[in-house]
Formats: structure tokens, C-alpha cells, sequence
């Protein structure tokens, strides 16, 4: 019986669906509640990618291979994934592309920004992640994405230099730039939809000082050219003045600020953030919880990692690798929550070094030892090598960020909302709204998204309490 009425309870926040006795929606799904529908993904979705390098080229090549039938989206929880819908008995679990109204790969559309004017067959050759015969395969369709003029700042990024770069006497000269650009792209391609992602280098560590608490402050920051502004957030002020979505994949603060959350939410911009959660810490997100659920102790953790991709290039200046580090450390804390268990994890070591070394290319190695004790404090060790392939794993988070974050700007239900937390699962670092602590347990993350989902539609959010098998 308790079930029965949580489930009526929790279903009654997804306005005008009933609930059943047997837990099943009924009545029109929440596609026609107050807040009105979510609209279909109709025409072309514009993709828009600062950064030209191996995680967007491989994204970008990957799903031109899948249009052409040459490959699988592997690793796509939109184009792979299924959500159950109702009781286990119910045996409904429609596949995710088809429960909710996703862009199809077929009308994606793209552009990018970067300092170097290869245009994506080159860039993705370069970057040595996908096999060349592959990319020959691809080449037509790939040499036609060519790079925009970037907004870059040296400063922020110590390791590269390129010549593809905007001029302007101000920061708000370049983000007008930037406006003209999207505009542009959206013109000529066709586009009815855009997003930004991005793809580019991870820029120097700063903390968000005054010129990023407002739209106003920011605004009179760009125009005085203040050192406070990095070039990622110029391009997110342009793409949310746009009212275009913007994604974070690196660990700068980009759009983890008040101006752009202030931003987000005037214009109905969805933003989310920061850091593909792709190897080692994947890795992480899924051993620690474990280790808790448990209530096994941790002495140490200590992760290493050695990759030879450009981007362990610029990681290898300490600025860089500082905004990386500050991503990497906080997943532990959040999840092993050490003021709750101080007798298991008060003590807790927890090292992250990555390693420049150029003969990996992109195929990274991360070692973890990991010190953990059990019953009477006996010590235990494990040890976890992941030969990985870091853009491979970033493709498919790339394009379910793009459709997601697409579906979250046809949401009337979500695009006023500003930070979607709810895309937690994709990232190290997940932004949160002020005062909230970020929820890092992939399967808390996974658990969340899908909710969000069945709360979109209108279906019982799923508990897995169970009870009601059993009455
Ligand atoms: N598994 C992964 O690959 C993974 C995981 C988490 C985060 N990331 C982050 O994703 C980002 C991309 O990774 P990558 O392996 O493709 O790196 P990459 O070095 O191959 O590509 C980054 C590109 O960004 C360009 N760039 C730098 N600053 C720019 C600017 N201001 N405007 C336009 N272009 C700019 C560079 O020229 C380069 O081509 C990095 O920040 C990386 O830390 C990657």
C-alpha cells in the first residue's frame, strides 16, 4: 500500500497524469501539462564546437561513420540506452531515442572555432585517434567543417599558440564576433536549433572574483578587458546572450558562475558542466561507492596517469593541470562523505598526478592503487590499470550532450532552469545550484537522469522499492 500512494504522491509533480493501481500512467503523458509541450525535434540541430581537436574531431567523424552505416554508436546511452517504464512485470523499456523526442543523427549540423586552421579531416588526422582509412572514407564530408577565427588568450593557455585568431580592442568586441558567427552558422546552414560544446583546451585554474556575479559586472568587465574574463566564457556569454545551450566539457569555470547562470535562466538557455567524466575517474565514480555501500574503509588513493594527446600537453602546464586536479580530487570527498564516516574515511590520502608522454598519443594509461580495510581494520589493495582511449570515450558523452541538452531547450519544464543537473552522469565535476553539493555516484547519476526523463513524460518515477510484488 505504501508504495501505491508514494508512487501517487511523487507521480502527482508531473501534472495531469494518473496514477493506477498498478503504477501505470494513465491520461495524456505530461507532453501536454501546464507547462506545455515539449516541442519536437523538427529540422536541423546546429553543433557548435569551440575546440577542433581529438575528443570533437572523433565525435565529429563518429557520427558521420554511423550515418554512413561504417560503425555503432557504442558508448551512447541516447542511441544505445533503454529506460523501464512501469512495474518489472509491465515489460516496457522503450529505447531512450525512442521515449523521448531526440534530434536524429541526421540532422546535425556542424561548426567549430580553433586557434589552428586545419579543417576536421586534417585536425582528426592529426589528433591520431581514429584509423586513416576510416577518415579517408570521411573525407569529403569532413573536410568541409572548417575552423572560425578563435577567441584565445595565450595567457590561459600556456602550452599552444596558433594563428586563427580574432582581433578586437575589447572582450565584448570579441563576443560580438562571436554573436556574428552563430548568427551566421545559423543562416546558412538551416539550422532551427544550436548548441555549444565545448571541446577546447583546458584553461589556467582562476576562482570567480567580481566580474563574474553579474550580467552586469561581467558585461562592464568585458568592455575594460578585464584578466578575470578567459576566453571560454566569452564564447559562453555569446552563446547564452544567443539564447543558445552551452555544455562544459573541460574543468574551467566557463559557465559555473552566477553572470552565466544569471544569463541561462533570462534566456532560457540551458547550461551544465564541467569535465567528461570518461576513464580514470569513470573508474572512480564506480569503485567508491561501492567500497561505501559497503562500509569499507580507505586509506589512500593514489591515481597516475600517463597520455601523450595534446591535451596532456597543455596539462602539463601547472596552471592547467591545476583546473584538472581541482576536478579530479572533489569526486571523493563528495561521495565517501568522510563527516559522516570519519572512522572509515577521516584519513583518507588522495594523490591524482597525469604525466605528459608523448609515445601513448591518445591511448592513455591511468594506474590506481587503492588502500582499503575491512572487518577488524584488516588492510586490503587493488589495483586498477585502464588502458584506455580518452576522445573515444568522450565521443559518445559529446553526442548525448548535444541531443540532451537539446531536449532540455524544447523542455518547458527544464529550459528555464538554468544548470541542468540532471546531466550529472556526463561529468567529473558536476555544476549544482548554489548551496547543493554535487552527486558523483555514476549510478545515483544514471538513476537521476532517467527520472528526469519519466518526470518529462509523465510516467511514475521509478523508487525500486518493490513491495507491491510482494503484497
Ligand atoms: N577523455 C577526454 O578526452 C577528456 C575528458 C575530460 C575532459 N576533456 C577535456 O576536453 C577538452 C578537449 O580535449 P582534447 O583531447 O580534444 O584536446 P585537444 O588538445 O586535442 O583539443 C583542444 C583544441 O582546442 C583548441 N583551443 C584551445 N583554446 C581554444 C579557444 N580559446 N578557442 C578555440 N579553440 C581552442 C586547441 O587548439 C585544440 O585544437 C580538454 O579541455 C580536455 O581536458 C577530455
Amino acid at each position: 500500500m505504501a508504495t501505491r500512494n508514494k508512487s501517487a504522491k511523487t507521480a502527482a509533480k508531473a501534472p495531469r497524469v494518473e496514477v493506477t493501481r498498478e503504477g501505470k500512467s494513465a491520461g495524456k503523458p505530461s507532453s501536454s501539462t501546464h507547462s506545455g509541450a515539449i516541442q519536437p525535434a523538427k529540422g536541423k540541430l546546429g553543433v557548435m564546437i569551440p575546440g577542433m581537436g581529438a575528443v570533437a574531431t572523433t565525435f565529429v567523424a563518429g557520427v558521420e561513420a554511423i550515418r554512413k552505416g561504417l560503425a555503432k554508436p557504442i558508448g551512447s546511452l541516447t542511441q544505445m540506452g533503454t529506460v523501464r517504464l512501469g512495474k518489472r512485470t509491465d515489460g516496457r523499456s522503450p529505447k531512450l531515442k525512442e521515449f523521448v523526442p531526440l534530434a536524429g543523427l541526421d540532422d546535425l549540423v556542424f561548426t567549430g572555432w580553433d586557434i589552428f586552421e586545419d579543417n576536421m579531416y586534417e585536425a582528426a588526422s592529426n589528433a591520431g585517434v581514429l584509423d586513416q582509412r576510416l577518415l579517408d572514407q570521411l573525407k569529403p564530408f569532413l573536410s568541409t567543417v572548417t575552423p572560425r577565427a578563435a577567441v584565445f588568450d595565450h595567457n590561459y593557455v600556456k602550452k599552444i599558440d596558433g594563428p586563427n585568431v580574432k582581433k578586437g580592442k575589447t572582450k565584448m568586441d570579441l563576443a560580438e564576433q562571436l554573436r556574428d558567427d552563430i548568427r551566421s552558422f545559423k543562416k546558412t546552414s538551416g539550422a532551427t536549433r544550436l548548441i555549444t560544446m565545448w571541446c577546447g583546451s583546458t584553461e589556467s585554474f582562476i576562482a570567480a572574483s567580481e566580474a563574474h556575479q553579474s550580467v552586469k559586472s561581467f558585461e562592464k568587465a568585458l568592455r575594460e578587458n578585464d584578466e578575470m574574463i578567459a576566453p571560454s566564457m566569452v564564447y559562453a556569454y555569446a552563446s547564452l546572450m544567443e539564447g543558445v545551450p552551452f555544455a562544459n566539457g573541460a574543468p574551467n569555470l566557463t559557465v559555473d558562475l552566477p553572470v552565466m547562470l544569471e544569463l541561462s535562466r533570462q534566456n532560457e538557455a540551458p547550461i551544465c558542466g564541467k569535465d567528461f567524466k570518461t576513464g580514470q575517474t569513470l573508474m572512480k565514480t564506480v569503485l567508491a561507492p561501492a567500497f561505501k555501500a559497503r562500509m569499507l574503509g580507505l586509506n589512500g588513493w593514489f591515481s597516475t596517469n600517463i597520455l601523450g594527446n595534446r591535451d596532456g600537453e597543455v596539462l602539463d602546464d601547472p596552471g592547467s593541470f591545476k583546473t584538472k586536479e581541482e576536478s579530479k580530487l572533489s569526486v571523493l570527498e563528495h561521495i565517501l562523505q568522510p563527516d559522516l564516516y570519519p572512522e572509515l574515511y577521516g584519513n583518507m590520502y588522495h594523490k591524482v598526478r597525469i604525466n605528459y608522454y608523448p609515445p601513448r598519443g591518445d591511448n592513455k594509461e591511468g594506474w590506481d592503487n587503492i588502500d582499503i580495510f575491512g572487518w577488524l581494520g584488516y588492510p586490503m589493495q587493488i589495483k586498477v590499470d585502464f588502458l584506455c582511449r580518452d576522445s573515444i570515450l568522450a565521443a559518445p558523452i559529446v553526442l548525448d550532450l548535444v541531443l540532451l541538452m537539446d531536449l532540455a531547450k524544447r523542455s518547458p519544464q527544464l529550459r528555464g532552469l538554468g544548470i541542468q543537473e540532471w546531466l550529472s552522469f556526463y561529468f567529473k565535476s558536476p555544476m549544482t545550484a548554489p548551496g547543493l553539493y554535487p552527486e558523483h555516484d555514476l549510478f545515483i547519476q544514471l538513476m537521476k537522469l532517467k527520472n528526469t526523463l519519466r518526470h518529462l513524460k509523465g510516467e511514475e518515477l521509478i523508487t525500486h522499492l518493490g513491495l507491491e510484488y510482494y503484497d
